[in-house]
């Protein structure tokens, strides 16, 4: 089928079946590769993007459900003040270790600072339960949260 995808703030219209998973499109369709693949079932975060300014799992959305609806990578995030700041802070703390789920953690991290600019511990939980990082950053990927937060209030 024909689809046409509002893909930061870009229109794309590309051939694809309409069961295609959203991720593939975007990283073998749109090479944008900064979203990663990690189970492909929704369960470890790693493909994390924006639909709508929420956090969803492109690995298990077909293509057909983003159509019409705003779609975020990690590559368009440059104009979200939270994301700027969760950047700034992912950097200072040196968050990442092998890197290859922080894509998917900073996704993550700015879809809730947008919501939520004070995040408790609680709420961090909440949002952040579902990104699974086998470096086990998860103390610096919290204190860079909270850091994130307190520059954006
Ligand atoms: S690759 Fe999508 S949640 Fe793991
Ligand atoms: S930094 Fe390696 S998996 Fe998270």
């Amino acid at each position: 089928m024909s689809v046409t995808l509002q893909i930061n703030g870009v229109q794309h219209q590309l051939e694809v079946s309409e069961d295609t998973p959203l991720l593939w499109v975007l990283r073998d369709h749109i090479e944008l590769t900064g979203t990663k693949f990690g189970c492909g079932i929704a369960m470890c975060g790693a493909c994390t993007i924006h639909l709508d300014g929420q956090p969803v799992r492109s690995c298990s959305m077909p293509v057909a459900a983003a159509v019409g609806r705003q779609i975020t990578t990690i590559e368009g995030l440059a104009s979200n003040a939270a994301a700027r700041a969760v950047q700034d802070a992912w950097d200072e703390l040196q968050v990442p270790q092998c890197g290859y789920c922080q894509s998917g953690q900073i996704m993550s991290a700015t879809a809730l600072l947008s919501e939520n600019s004070s995040p408790d511990d609680a709420a961090i939980d909440a949002a952040m339960s579902g990104n699974i990082c086998r470096c086990a950053t998860y103390p610096r990927i919290r204190s860079a949260i909270k850091s994130a937060s307190e520059k954006l209030s």
